[in-house]
């Protein structure tokens, strides 16, 4: 049994994923709020650097802990947030199986635990429910095109089956569940060698090198900065009724990849240029929220335009990117190699 203390007056918050780079933001949030907060993480993609700030405060709790096996805590819970999974391609697919029974088995563990609390859940689910949409843009009713045995089905079935336990049990009346399918969000702490888009540019233009775009360029997506997101999902979880239905919660703004490098390169200054990789297997196409739902139920809508959120990401990323880390070996092969191979644009 997890051993905490219990001195806020607010509620006591359990949020799974918490060292990760949108946990770490809502972890602080969550305590700005007056909450206790107690942080569950193993530490697979997420790190304790990004709670180094939170460490001292009297309300913040942080357990190491792998969700698929089941464990207790012993404080009465009012919320459980779940958004343990590494979210980067290169990262949930270095270790697929585990990632799926992260994504199943962990989110199963944690509505039973609600259950037992009588706390509110919500769920980190995702975009990648829609797969390779065929449906443009994105509404919540859309059933989604999806690879079930390609190299991302470990991500996107699972957080579809994630998101049918949560509504099984919803039904049920067990728990008070809620899931909110995340669209690709940016933002200070992102990992810089986690594969993601803007991460990667980021961290290539400063680092003097050539952006890499995958495909043609021309595929797109919507960024959200990492402030407006946990803003709504801090209203998802605490709105009532519960709205039964998933929230997409993402920026419809809408850009190519390469529009995305002119951005970044403008802002940087970089003048290291592109090179181009080949697109890979079930890379979506395009990606674009729409968030009427969000707006109806929840009054939210994001705030910040991507030139803003980019501007204190490539800030962040100034004062905290280390040299480039020599390639480590693993087994025989390059990781690092490996990783910069196999990212992709989300
Ligand atoms: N950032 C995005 O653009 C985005 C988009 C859609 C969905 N999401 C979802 O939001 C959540 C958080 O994403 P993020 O961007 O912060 O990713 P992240 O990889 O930075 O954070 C995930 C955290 O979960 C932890 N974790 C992974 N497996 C675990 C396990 N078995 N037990 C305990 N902890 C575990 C990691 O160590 C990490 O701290 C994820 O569930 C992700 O699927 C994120």
């Amino acid at each position: 049994m997890l051993q905490t203390n219990n001195n806020s007056g607010g509620k006591t918050i359990l949020v799974a994923g918490g060292a990760g780079f949108l946990g770490s933001h809502l972890c602080e949030r969550l305590l700005g709020q007056g909450n206790r907060v107690i942080c569950v993480d193993n530490y697979l993609s997420g790190t304790k650097a990004n709670l180094a700030h939170l460490r001292n405060h009297p309300s913040f709790s942080a357990v190491e802990q792998d969700i698929c096996t089941k464990f207790a805590v012993g404080e009465p819970l009012d919320q459980i947030y779940n958004l343990a999974c590494p979210a980067s391609p290169p990262r949930y697919q270095t270790d697929p199986v585990h990632t799926l029974m992260t994504s199943v088995g962990g989110a199963n563990n944690l509505l039973q635990m609600a259950a037992e609390h009588g706390a509110a859940f919500l769920q980190a689910s995702t975009s990648e429910v829609y797969g390779d949409p065929e449906e443009h843009p994105q509404r919540e009713s859309y059933w989604g095109h999806v690879n079930c045995t390609g190299p991302r089905a470990c991500y996107d079935e699972g957080k579809r089956a994630a998101e049918t336990l949560c509504f099984d049990r919803l039904r049920r009346g067990e728990v008070d569940a809620r899931v909110a399918r995340i669209f690709n969000t940016y933002g200070p702490r992102m990992q810089p060698d986690d594969g993601r888009i803007i991460s990667n540019f980021v961290v290539q233009a400063l680092r003097g090198e050539p952006l890499t775009i995958y495909g043609s360029g021309e595929q797109t997506r919507s960024f959200c900065y990492v402030d407006d997101l946990v803003r709504g999902l801090i209203a998802l979880m605490n709105v009532d009724p519960n709205p039964h239905q998933p929230v997409n919660l993402g920026n419809p703004g809408e850009f190519t990849v390469n529009a995305l490098a002119e951005q970044v390169a403008a802002l940087t200054g970089a003048g290291g240029g592109v090179v181009k990789r080949p697109l890979p297997v079930d890379d979506p196409r395009c990606r674009r929220p729409v968030i009427d739902r969000a707006a109806a139920l929840l009054g939210w809508k994001p705030e910040v335009a991507l030139s803003e959120g980019l501007a204190l990401t490539v800030a962040w990323f100034r004062d905290n990117l280390t040299p480039a880390r020599p390639h480590r070996k693993e087994a025989g092969h390059d990781v690092t190699a490996q990783l910069v191979a196999k990212a992709e644009h989300r």
